[in-house]
């Protein structure tokens, strides 16, 4: 037998990694996790406009890195041990997060203990045209001089994208639309970046987490609205998983969120329905080691719908399950092992029923309900007396909720939905009358 070594084309592989899903605020997330990683707790990032010189900078406070350190961190595949609940994975991110956005990335990092600063470059026009793994070692510019004196006093971490060709359009990278599109992204940034961090940033791990994007201050935007009092906190629930050799635990937090009436004011309302609205925003809000990575809609254990669009549930695991998880290498994918997703059914169609009940008590009052079962019971019982058209209005109404909590409860919402929907074209009246149209 005989073995030949078959080395990858640099040339085409760096091009190719280029695509593995990321866009711009996944792929700078993905920086901050290594700053988080390396014990940041600051860290600033410059998305700056200067036409075909546009550039994104993305420096920390971290432990820094030494040269050898730094060479190993720009190997596709770093080689390294992970201990448990490390953002990184793969040894990719830095590289191809990067590469996903811009052609050159430059690192120039500090440890806290050493004296000496190293600058290292990729740039793939000389990766392609060498069709080799080449790091560079640069010449100092004015950026590289910044970046030096950013770590100069405490130690860290700069990591410098240039030549954004994801970014800028390639006719006329310094007209006013490559602006535009500069400062777009950069204001998706500071909102992706105030969800995916926002337990890091609220100081819920430890030490606060201080971001800022362009001197802005990134605030943490939490799924929970945890300062409206109103917010229901329903029960905490653990469920133990293992996949082959992998085992953890899964964390399960349920909320029912105020209603509009019930909330502080319309404003934080507004706030809390956040980047997708409210009916896109409710479901499992999935973090891996404090990290959100995923949100909105059940995970494929139900659909998204307006009546529980006030309930939201955070689903922690740790990183000893991300084999189960198969958490994707730009980190904004889960799967949802199905033994999960059974355990979660009960659970969850309950915190629906709960939601469901929020809703309704607020979106219509009991008055207004009452009122449209009677209307729509004078109009097919003309001779109904109108005391016993209004006690039967109130009991139909109460049988409708009834027949769809239990659809819910028994896991059939789905079902149940279609059945309405029969009903509906067969019997309006009937329809109208168990309050199936609202
Ligand atoms: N900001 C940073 N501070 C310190 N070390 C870093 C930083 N960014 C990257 N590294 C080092 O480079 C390695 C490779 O990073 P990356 O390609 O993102 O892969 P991963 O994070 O999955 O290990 C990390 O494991 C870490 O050792
Ligand atoms: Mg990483």
């Amino acid at each position: 037998m005989t073995y030949t070594s078959v080395a990858p084309s640099a040339a085409r592989l760096t091009e190719s990694l280029r695509d593995i899903g990321y866009d711009f605020p996944t792929a700078v997330a993905d920086i901050v996790d290594n700053s988080v990683a390396a014990g940041a707790t600051r860290v600033e990032i410059d998305i700056r406009f200067d036409g075909a010189g546009s550039w994104v900078s993305i420096a920390d406070d971290g432990r820094g890195m030494t040269a050898n350190g730094l060479m190993e961190a720009l190997r596709y595949g770093s080689r390294r041990e992970y201990g448990r609940n490390d953002l990184g994975r793969y040894g990719l991110g830095l590289k191809t997060a990067s590469l996903s956005q811009c052609r050159s990335v430059t690192v120039v990092s500090r440890p806290q203990t050493a004296t000496r600063t190293v600058t290292r470059v990729i740039d793939l026009d000389v990766v392609v045209e060498e069709d080799d793994w080449l790091i560079i070692s640069p010449d100092i510019d004015d950026h590289v001089r910044r970046a030096r004196e950013q770590v100069a006093d405490s130690g860290g971490t700069v990591v410098l994208w240039r030549k954004l060709d994801r970014v800028l359009p390639e006719k006329r990278p310094e007209g006013g639309w490559a602006r535009r599109r500069l400062e777009g992204l950069a204001e998706r940034t500071v909102q992706h970046l105030g969800i995916v961090f926002h337990r890091f940033l609220e100081g819920a791990t430890g030490e606060p987490l201080a971001i800022t994007v362009n001197g802005v201050k990134v605030e943490p935007w939490n799924p929970f609205a945890p300062d409206e009092p109103a917010c229901n906190v329903l029960p905490v629930q653990r469920f133990e998983i293992t996949v082959g050799e992998a085992s953890g635990w899964v964390t399960l937090r349920p909320y029912v969120l105020p209603s509009r009436d019930r909330f502080s004011s319309p404003a934080e309302f507004d706030r809390m329905s956040g980047p997708l609205n409210w009916n896109r925003q409710q479901g499992l809000y999935i973090y891996r080691a404090e990290r959100l990575v995923q949100w909105g809609g059940w995970g494929g254990i139900r659909g998204i719908d307006e009546h529980t669009k006030l309930a939201r549930a955070s689903l922690e695991f740790d990183t000893d399950l991300d084999v189960v998880f198969n958490i994707n290498v730009a980190k904004m994918r889960v799967t949802m092992p199905p033994q999960l997703r059974q355990m979660l059914e009960r659970p969850i169609n309950e915190l629906c029923i709960r939601a469901d009940d929020a809703y309704r008590r607020t979106s219509r009052t009991p008055a207004n309900n009452a009122g449209n079962y009677e209307a729509s019971l004078s109009e097919h019982f003309p001779s109904m007396p109108d005391r016993a058209r209004s006690a039967v209005g109130v009991g139909v109404g109460a049988a409708g909720l009834a027949l769809r909590s239990a659809a819910m409860q028994a896991g059939e919402y789905a079902a149940w939905k279609r059945i309405v929907e029969v009903i509906r074209i067969q019997a309006p009246d009937v329809a109208a009358s168990l309050g199936l149209n609202d």
